[in-house]
């Protein structure tokens, strides 16, 4: 069975539908990007996906041994976060809270835990130093770390190169691309469709219309090859 299965899946606020019989699923190992326009239902789609949210019908089955509270979760960065007074080790740590249930403290194991992902995310040396005073390309690491605590198998990661400069975008994406070869899954939210395409092995468009399927597939489909003519079009404005 798959990690997850989407099954006609509606989503909205109140009695506001903005997203219909939506199916798909994801499979371990897979790297599935979801595009669209701002406002589209990407974010709220993700939460939906975390059970932060009740969707207006349909359904998730969780399958593959995942557990729900075993996805880590990299959300969209807000201004007030990332004003964020507390330290890189805090933050990081903070990814454990599904591993602690009602314990009010973290032990050694999640300790080292946290250590291992600052490590892995090249951040180690800024482990005392305030979140709220590293630059935007270190956040993000931060947030990567985080999620990490949260999961060995699959990572939701909402935007995750939003506000970087071109070369620190690179080294995230390298970053992504490089978890996933290790085996998590990603499900990763982005504007950006050439990049899309570039990373992922699923693409999920949605808004006016919707196209699930292979990245190749997406390429060539109406959907895909009108997006990536528009951005192209865009990016040399
Ligand atoms: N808490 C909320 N209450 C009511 N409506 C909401 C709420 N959050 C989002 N919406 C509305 O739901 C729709 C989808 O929003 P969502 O944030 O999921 O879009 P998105 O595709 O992630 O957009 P963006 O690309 O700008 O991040 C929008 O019309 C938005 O205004
Ligand atoms: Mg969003």
């Amino acid at each position: 069975m798959a990690l997850l299965t989407i099954q006609n899946l509606s989503l909205g606020y109140d009695s506001h539908t903005f997203l219909e019989n939506l199916n798909f699923s994801v499979n371990a190992g897979e790297y599935l990007c979801i595009v669209g326009e701002n406002g589209s239902g990407k974010t709220t789609l993700m939460k939906t996906l975390l059970q932060l949210q009740e969707p207006i019908s349909g359904r998730i089955l969780v399958g593959d041994g995942l557990k729900s509270n075993e996805i880590g979760y990299l959300p969209q960065q807000t201004v007030v976060q990332k004003d964020f007074p507390a330290s890189v080790r805090e933050i990081v740590l903070s990814g454990c809270q599904g591993r602690c249930g009602l314990r009010p403290f973290y032990n050694r194991e999640e300790k080292q835990l946290a250590e291992d992902n600052m490590e892995r995310m090249g951040i180690a040396s800024l482990s005392g130093r305030c979140y709220r005073e590293l630059s935007g390309g270190q956040q993000q690491r931060v947030l990567l770390a985080r999620a990490l605590c949260a999961t060995r198998k699959v990572l939701l990661l909402d935007e995750p190169v939003s506000g970087l400069d071109p070369k620190v975008t690179a080294e995230m994406y390298d970053l992504i691309s490089k978890l996933n070869q290790e085996g998590i899954t990603i499900i990763m939210i982005s504007h950006d469709i050439s990049a899309a395409i570039r990373y992922a092995s699923h693409v999920l468009h949605i808004g006016t219309n919707i196209f699930y399927g292979a990245r190749d597939e997406y390429v060539k489909s109406d959907v895909g090859s009108f997006f990536l003519r528009e951005q192209e079009g865009g990016d040399s404005k």
